[in-house]
């Protein structure tokens, strides 16, 4: 179940990317945590707890947004719009360390 309920910019342009691996659809105008939290109910896992972690402040204060380009550039969900073709990954791969 999405933790957030799309109320505005439905009709905005369809942007593809893929979280995961798993390709996924948000709309022109969200943010990275924005188009996440409208699929599920968890940005990312703690690296410290492993407990669920959905963003905190929503602004660009906390650091608990913090998620990956499959290339490694590291960027703040609630601050970095969504953009076509971006290959986000929250789960940390085992060869990460
Ligand atoms: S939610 Fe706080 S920095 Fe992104």
């Amino acid at each position: 179940m999405p933790l957030l309920h799309r109320l505005a910019r439905t009709g905005n342009p369809v942007i593809f990317f893929t979280l995961d691996g798993v390709p996924c659809e948000g709309r022109a105008g969200d943010t990275v945590l924005t188009a996440v939290l409208c699929l599920g109910e968890r940005l990312r896992h703690s690296e410290f707890s492993g407990a669920p972690r959905a963003g905190f402040c929503q602004m660009g204060a906390c650091q608990d947004c913090w998620v990956q380009l499959a290339g490694g550039e590291r960027l703040r969900a609630c601050t970095t719009p969504l953009t076509e073709g971006m290959h986000i990954v929250t789960q940390r791969r085992r060869s990460d360390g």
